[in-house]
């Protein structure tokens, strides 16, 4: 190792022969010389359906067609397992006639193709490689990015393209919002109703929909076979105007309901009738027998509680349970469904809005998402802790890329950011990741409030989702601002390539 180049790559990020990788890896030296890949690849691996050679052979490779071969020495690249790697880590070594990719899991292989695809020239039909080791290992456990797939619908290829970026991005879970006051995008077989109606309840061209079984069990496999595990979220008891319309029943009223074209009502699942708690129940088991995730999300947040002020069934609930308040009634709600997850083996996953005040216990395979930096600021985060809960962090200030660089429809200023906050001035970065009370990691998301549509998507994510990517994955010292700005711009046109368009980065010059 040159101490020289060490300092550089400290200094600078990853350099490596005039490229960066994003995220930025752990580690890298930069040799003299290059590997020139051309005609035919030689592919060392004991088994060609190893976690990450698709990846190698679709995005990195491409036309170069592969020769597989079980000796090491006459391969040009070399898919081995080190069961010394670190989980989700791997080491790739480039001398001028070999890569040699190291890992131990379907993470580390899979994050390896990924860097490898960033560090691949390609001139004339050929490859280059510039000589290098790189070791890399990810900062969290749980790095995540979530769609909102209930306000707006989006094709299921586009799905597959925000998977395809969170693995490229490594980012192992996509948190998947199936279920909104304005549309349920998931196909439940017990309920036609819920998808039928439930996704029609929308006024926009690209707001009616829903995903059959069979498209999602597609997309889960997808996302699995790029190290990305899906997390479906089904929010109860709020957001649930598109189910109750569908079946009237589960309100507390039983009466069809107005659907709000933005924002959210008092119309939740009624939480006092046995029937709306069995039949949340019953499309649970459907959830879990479509998404092999030991995480599920149940949502929990923005749920007010006029309707259950008034409703004798709720009131009925609260007074033969001896619950305090509606909130509590909430928690009991929240128990009842978590604990029938917990049976089946699962975790349950919570907006923090549950742990803004103590009342009746949820079980211990409860996991809070703190997300309203904004109204609360850390508040469900210190309650989570006390509780002794896993916490994932995902604050709206700064991990929500719907809200825009600049004023745009329901976004005022105060609900803009852009890349200096997310990547210098993020709450979620002041967390502890390892140890003692730490959390589990960082998820961004894209909620589609206001009609962000499909077309819009790449332009609120990029190049911001790159600064979350770099909390998320990066350990050790981080690369100063102006660097790291200036890295993205010399990458954009390589993320233009990936089918990935750019939105505006900066809210001012000043910030550089
Ligand atoms: C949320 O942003 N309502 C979780
Ligand atoms: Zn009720």
């Amino acid at each position: 190792m040159k101490p020289l180049l060490v300092l550089t790559i400290i200094l600078h990020g990853i350099m490596l022969h005039g490229q960066t990788v994003f995220p930025t890896p752990t580690q890298a030296t930069v040799n003299d010389g290059q590997l020139v890949l051309q005609r035919k690849v030689s592919v060392c691996t004991a088994d060609t359906a190893a976690p990450g050679l698709d990846i190698l052979r679709t995005k990195v490779l491409g036309s170069i067609p592969i020769k597989w071969t079980t000796r090491a020495s006459k391969a040009e690249i070399c898919w081995q397992t080190d069961s010394t790697m670190p989980s989700e880590g791997y080491r790739i070594q480039i001398n001028r006639k070999q890569i040699v990719v190291s890992a131990r899991d379907k993470g580390g292989f899979t994050y390896a193709a990924q860097t490898l695809r960033q560090l691949a020239e390609s001139r004339d039909k050929t490859l280059i490689f510039g000589c290098a080791d790189i070791q890399d290992a990810p900062r969290m456990q749980w790095r995540g990015f979530m769609l909102d797939s209930g306000r707006q619908f989006q094709q299921v290829a586009t799905i597959k393209k925000y998977i395809d970026m969170a693995s490229m991005l490594k980012m192992n879970y996509f948190h998947w919002h199936l279920t909104e006051g304005l549309g349920w995008r998931i196909e439940i077989k017990r309920y036609p109703r819920l998808a039928q109606v439930g996704g029609q309840v929308g006024h926009g061209a690209e707001q009616q929909g829903f995903y059959t079984q069979q498209e999602i069990r597609e997309i889960v496999e997808y996302a699995a076979r790029r190290n990305v595990t899906v997390v479906p979220e089904i929010d109860m008891p709020g957001h649930a105007e598109a189910a109750i319309s569908a079946y009237p029943e589960l309100g507390c009223f039983g009466q069809p309901i107005d659907i709000p074209q933005t924002g959210f009502t008092h119309n939740i699942f009624c939480s006092g009738k046995d029937e709306v708690i069995n039949f949340l129940k019953n499309v649970l088991d459907e959830v879990c027998t479509l998404f092999p995730s030991p995480y599920i999300h149940l949502g929990g947040d923005e749920a007010p509680k006029g309707n259950w002020e008034k409703c004798a069934y709720c009131q009925g609930r609260i007074a033969s349970y001896g619950l305090k308040d509606c909130h509590d009634l909430q928690l009991w709600f929240s128990a009842q469904m978590a604990g029938h997850l917990k049976k089946k083996g699962r975790k349950a996953i919570f907006w923090g809005d549950v742990v803004y005040s103590d009342g009746y216990p949820l079980p211990d395979n409860a996991v809070i998402q703190w997300w309203n930096y904004r109204g609360h600021k850390d508040l469900a985060l210190r309650n989570a802790f006390k509780q002794h809960c896993p916490v994932i962090c995902s604050p709206n200030y700064y991990t929500y890329l719907n809200f825009p660089v600049t004023p745009w429809r329901g976004y005022a200023e105060d609900r803009t950011f852009g890349l200096a906050e997310a990547y210098l001035h993020n709450p979620a970065d002041k967390i502890s990741y390892d140890g003692d009370n730490s959390a589990m990691g960082i998820s961004c998301a894209l909620w589609t409030d206001y009609g962000v549509t499909e077309a819009m998507i790449d332009e609120r994510l990029f190049p911001r989702i790159l600064a979350l990517a770099e909390l998320m994955w990066h350990q050790g010292q981080r690369t100063d601002f102006a660097t790291f700005y200036r890295n993205i711009q010399q990458r954009e046109e390589w993320f233009i390539r990936q089918g990935y368009n750019f939105g505006p980065a900066l809210k001012q010059e000043a910030d550089l």
